[in-house]
């Protein structure tokens, strides 16, 4: 029987890696004989107001699709839009699978975090209720490495990978400066109110590196004072001290430390607060108490869009879980999420399995306390070694003109090759 086409959207906080799924869904739904895949702009909120593409017009050959893989950022754009229960507002959903069955989707793909699992749960119960056709299958993807039951989630790797590189390049940098000076540098990490990015910082601590001397995960409440104190008692010894900082660290009073700064109350339609300014602030803090030189690094949105030093298991996997979501579907399954199983360490492999999204959704994994030190200030050699094979091997960007080429919906993908002939 010919199939009917397959959906998919991005939803969240972008990676490196994002859209090599979804370069694994437009393959595996081809080789799979889907008709059409259509591609959501700005995920379902955008979907719901007619927004999408047909992923054929912009991915032509087995060269767009490796420039796909390269791309960061969500190449169909993303969002952070929480849908209502069903019971609060039924027009919605109806609004939803109206749209569904106009453009005969057999297959509904969602790459995201816990946030969009959220949105397959209430699609995919929705459609219990109707028995509607679609299978919903969520995708995961978040630097954060915060979904339950998958051993990580794509984009994890590659934001892990930049993070230890980083550090040991701002190590080597406060080095060659310290003659007779003393300075301190914190780096603030993203990941909400879990370490898993953080404690990656500790991967750069190595034959030719010493790595930070700190590492603050939001697992453990931060005192600001016992910091400033553990600095002094470093600088007592060394003239450099590089501390690394959650964006999500909170005193033991449950306030973010981004909260002491302006410019934290912008919040997402999940009530997340944006964080931002916990290294700017503990770095006033420690110039003002201890009158050494400062410097706040706050890597930002560069950990998620270094495609140009992304790890080659990360961007793997991220295409092999985009095409699993297919399979999956195909094979039968609706309301579930592709995960990730951790088949050895040495050498590293791994395999997909589903699991149902319910017990995934709006759940946050954080780092075990056994895997950061009993102080509280460092994560532990079972941490890293946890972390170590998902940084492994590099993905070469395609360069042109000296710079990262990437794929971009509103340009003709030929242009640069054919300029060049
Ligand atoms: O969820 C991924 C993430 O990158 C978090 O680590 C971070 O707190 C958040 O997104 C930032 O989101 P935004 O760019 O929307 O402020």
């Amino acid at each position: 029987m010919k199939k009917g086409n397959v959906l998919v959207g991005q939803s969240g906080g972008p990676t490196a890696v994002i859209n090599s799924s979804l370069a694994g869904v437009f393959k595996t739904a081809m080789e799979r004989g889907y008709n059409k895949v259509y591609g959501m702009r700005y995920g379902i909120q955008g979907f719901m107001d007619e927004q999408y593409i047909d992923m054929s017009d912009h991915i032509k050959n087995e060269l767009d699709l490796e420039l796909l893989k390269r791309t960061p950022s969500a190449f169909l754009g993303t969002c952070r839009y929480k849908l209502p229960e069903i019971h609060e507002n039924k027009e919605v959903y109806e609004r939803i699978f109206e749209l569904l069955d106009k453009l005969d989707i057999e297959v509904f793909v969602y790459i995201g975090g816990n946030d969009s699992m959220d949105t397959i749960r209430k699609l995919f119960d929705y459609s219990l209720l109707t028995g509607a056709k679609q299978k919903f299958v969520g995708c995961p993807k978040t630097i954060d490495n915060d979904l339950a039951i998958t051993d990580h989630t794509p984009g994890f790797g590659s934001a892990a990978k930049y993070i230890a590189t980083s550090t040991k390049e701002i190590i080597r940098d406060a080095m060659g400066f310290s003659y007779k000076k003393k300075n301190v540098t914190i780096v603030e990490i993203m990941g909400r109110n879990a370490g898993w990015l953080t404690g990656a910082a500790g991967l750069s601590r190595s034959e030719d590196c010493e790595g930070p001397d700190l590492i603050y995960l939001p697992e453990v409440p931060f005192n600001i004072q016992g910091f400033v104190g553990k600095v002094k008692e470093l600088l007592e010894k060394k003239d450099v001290v590089v501390a690394v900082v959650s964006e999500g660290i909170k005193t033991e009073e449950g306030k973010y430390v981004c909260e002491y700064t302006a410019g934290s109350n912008t919040r997402d339609a999940f009530g997340h607060i944006q964080m931002t300014g916990t290294a700017s602030y503990l770095a006033n803090v420690i110039q003002g108490e201890l009158g050494c030189k400062t410097r706040a690094v706050e890597l930002s949105t560069l950990q998620r869009a270094a495609s140009h030093l992304a790890s080659k298991i990360d961007v793997d996997e991220a295409y092999n879980v985009g095409g699993a979501t297919v399979k999956a579907a195909d094979e039968g399954s609706s309301g579930v999420m592709v995960v990730i199983d951790r088949v050895s360490d040495d050498p590293y492999q791994s395999a997909t399995g589903v699991y149902d999204v319910h017990r995934i959704a709006n759940d946050e994994k954080v780092v075990p306390r056994k895997w950061i030190n009993k102080n509280g200030d460092y994560v532990t050699e079972e941490f890293l070694d946890y972390v170590r094979p998902l940084i492994q091997g590099h993905y070469s960007p395609m360069m042109v003109e000296g710079l990262p080429r990437h794929l971009n919906l509103s340009m003709h993908n030929y242009d640069w090759i054919s300029s060049k002939k």
